[in-house]
C-alpha cells in the first residue's frame, strides 16, 4: 500500500499541544492549592468524612439523606439588579460586527485575496487544508482574542465545583475548568460584559464524591446540577434572560450528556461542551461543542509527540483495546492476532509497548467503545499515525473548524462490516 502522506498532522499536533500545555500549566498551578491534586479515579464514597449539613442551605444536596458529605457553598450577593441589562445592546452590536468581519474574511478567501484589516495578523497568512476555511478560522480566532469574554460563576465550592481531574481519561474536564478558574485573558469579573456564562461544575467530581457504587443513584447529578442552576438563576438575571442559551458547561465524563437531562434549559438551550458527543444522545452540533478526550495517565505531557516519521515503520494498522460496545467485537473477531500487517490485540503481549506500536504504525484504528469518543484518536495524532475512525453518531472535536478528512479516515460501521466480509472472502 502506498505510504500515506500526512502533511497536516504536525499542525494538528501543534494545536492540540498548545491547548494541552496551556491548560496543563494551569492544572499544575491550581492543584497546588487544592486538596484533590492527587485524585485517583476510583469511585470514592466519603461516608467517613461527614460534616454537618445545614438544611436551610439552599444548595445542600437535597434528598441525600444518607451519610453524605455535604459541601458548604459560599454565597455571593447579586452584583446586578434585576432588569439591568445596560451593556446587552453593546455586546450584541460587537457580535454583529464580528460576524460581519468573519463574513468578509470568508468572501476574501473565496476570491483568494489578501485583505488589510485591523483584525488581521500582518505577519501570518493562514493556509492549509487542515482547516475548513483557514482564513475564516484565523479571523474568528483573532476576534475571539480581542473581544470574547466569559463570566465564571463563583458560586459552588471545592471539590465539586471550580475543579476537576487533571489526570487519566477525564483529564480534559479538569484542564478546562482549571483553565477557566485562572484565566485572565478571557475571563471577566463583570457579568454584564460577558458573552457567555460558565457553569463550573465537574461531573467527574460530583460522581466521585456523591455517587454510590452499589446504590448507583444517578440522580445525584440531577440534584446537584438543578440545585446549582436554581441558585444562579435566582441570584443573577442572566439565566432567565436567555433561558440558559448563553451558558456553557463542559464535561468529559461518559455521563456528561446525562448530567444535563435534569434541567431542560441546560439540555436544550445551553452550550454543552462534551467529549461524549453522540448525536443519538441528542448532542446538537448547532449549539453544542465536541471536545477531544485525552488520557493523561500521569498528568505529565512531555514526550507525547513524535511518531512513525522517526521509524521505518513496518506495521500497516494497529489496534489494542478491550471489546467494548458494538463495533469492536467484529474488529477483534476478524483480525485479532491473525495478521502481520494489521496488528489487532485485545491485550498487548508482554514486552510490546502500546505507544511505540502506535508510533510505528501507519494507520491507527480508533473504533468507538462504550461511548463514541476514544482517547486513541488524540494518541494516534500524537504518534503521527493516521487515525482510522470507526464510529456512528460521533461529531468529531472542533469539526466546525478542522477538516478531519484531510488527516484521518472515517468509516461507518456498516462499511466496515462490508469490508470485513470482503476480506473474509479473499
Ligand atoms: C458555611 O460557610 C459560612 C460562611 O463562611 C459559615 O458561616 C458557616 O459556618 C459554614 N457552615 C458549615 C456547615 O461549614
Ligand atoms: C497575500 O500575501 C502574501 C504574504 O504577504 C503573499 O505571499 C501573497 O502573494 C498575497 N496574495 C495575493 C493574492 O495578493
Ligand atoms: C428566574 O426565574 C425563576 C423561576 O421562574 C425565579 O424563581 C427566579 O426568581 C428568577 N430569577 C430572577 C433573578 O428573577
Ligand atoms: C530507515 O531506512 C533507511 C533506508 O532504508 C536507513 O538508511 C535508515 O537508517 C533507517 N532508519 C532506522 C531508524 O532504522
Ligand atoms: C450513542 O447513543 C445511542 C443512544 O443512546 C446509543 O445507543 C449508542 O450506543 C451510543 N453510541 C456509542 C458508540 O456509545
Amino acid at each position: 500500500m502506498r505510504r500515506f502522506e500526512i502533511p497536516y498532522l504536525s499542525q494538528v499536533i501543534l494545536i492540540v499541544g498548545i491547548f494541552v500545555s496551556v491548560s496543563l500549566a494551569v492544572c499544575v498551578v491550581t492543584s497546588q492549592n487544592n486538596l484533590l491534586s492527587s485524585s485517583s479515579f476510583q469511585w470514592t464514597w466519603m461516608s467517613s468524612a461527614v460534616t454537618p449539613s445545614s438544611s436551610s442551605s439552599p444548595s445542600s444536596i437535597n434528598g441525600l439523606r444518607r451519610k453524605t458529605k455535604v459541601f458548604n457553598v459560599t454565597y455571593i450577593s447579586p452584583r446586578v439588579k434585576k432588569g439591568e441589562y445596560v451593556k446587552l445592546d453593546e455586546l450584541e452590536e460587537g457580535l454583529s460586527r464580528a460576524r460581519a468581519l468573519i463574513k468578509l474574511a470568508a468572501a476574501a478567501a473565496a476570491q483568494n485575496q489578501n485583505q488589510s484589516s485591523p483584525y488581521e495578523d500582518p505577519e501570518y497568512v493562514p493556509h492549509g487544508d487542515l482547516y475548513q476555511n483557514a482564513r475564516v478560522f484565523h479571523r474568528s480566532y483573532l476576534l475571539m482574542e480581542k473581544l470574547f469574554k466569559i463570566f465564571v460563576y463563583e458560586e459552588g465550592e471545592l471539590p465539586l465545583f471550580h475543579n476537576g481531574p487533571c489526570k487519566n481519561i477525564y483529564s480534559m474536564e479538569g484542564f478546562f475548568i482549571n483553565f477557566m478558574e485562572t484565566d485572565k485573558r478571557f475571563r471577566t469579573r463583570d457579568p454584564d460584559s460577558a458573552h457567555v456564562y460558565f457553569l463550573p461544575f465537574s461531573v467527574v467530581m460530583i460522581l466521585q464524591y456523591l455517587f454510590h457504587p452499589i446504590i448507583r443513584d444517578k440522580y445525584v447529578l440531577g440534584r446537584t446540577i438543578s440545585d446549582y442552576v436554581r441558585i444562579i438563576s435566582e441570584r443573577y438575571p442572566y439565566w432567565n434572560r436567555s433561558l440558559g442559551a448563553d451558558h456553557v458547561m463542559l464535561s468529559c465524563h461518559d455521563w456528561g450528556p446525562r448530567a444535563t437531562w435534569y434541567v431542560p434549559e441546560l439540555y436544550f438551550n445551553s452550550i454543552r461542551v462534551l467529549c461524549n458527543a453522540n448525536t443519538s444522545e441528542r448532542f446538537n452540533p448547532r449549539k453544542d461543542a465536541s471536545f477531544p478526550e485525552i488520557n493523561h495517565v500521569t498528568g505529565e505531557i512531555s514526550g507525547l509527540i513524535g511518531g512513525n516519521l522517526r521509524f521505518n515503520s513496518s506495521i500497516l494498522a494497529f489496534f489494542a483495546g478491550n471489546v467494548h460496545g458494538r463495533i469492536r467485537p467484529a474488529l477483534l473477531q476478524h483480525w485479532k492476532e491473525k495478521d502481520e500487517d494489521v496488528r489487532v490485540y485485545e491485550k498487548l503481549p508482554e514486552g510490546i509497548d502500546y505507544k511505540e506500536m502506535m508510533q510505528k504504525s501507519k494507520y491507527c484504528i480508533c473504533p468507538s467503545g462504550w461511548e463514541v469518543a476514544s482517547p486513541r484518536i488524540v494518541e494516534a495524532i500524537y504518534a503521527e499515525c493516521v487515525p482510522v475512525l470507526i464510529s456512528q453518531h460521533y461529531i468529531l472535536p472542533f469539526s466546525d473548524v478542522i477538516n478531519w478528512d484531510s488527516f484521518s479516515i472515517q468509516i461507518t460501521p456498516s462499511l466496515w462490516q462490508q469490508a470485513l466480509v470482503l476480506t473474509e472472502l479473499c
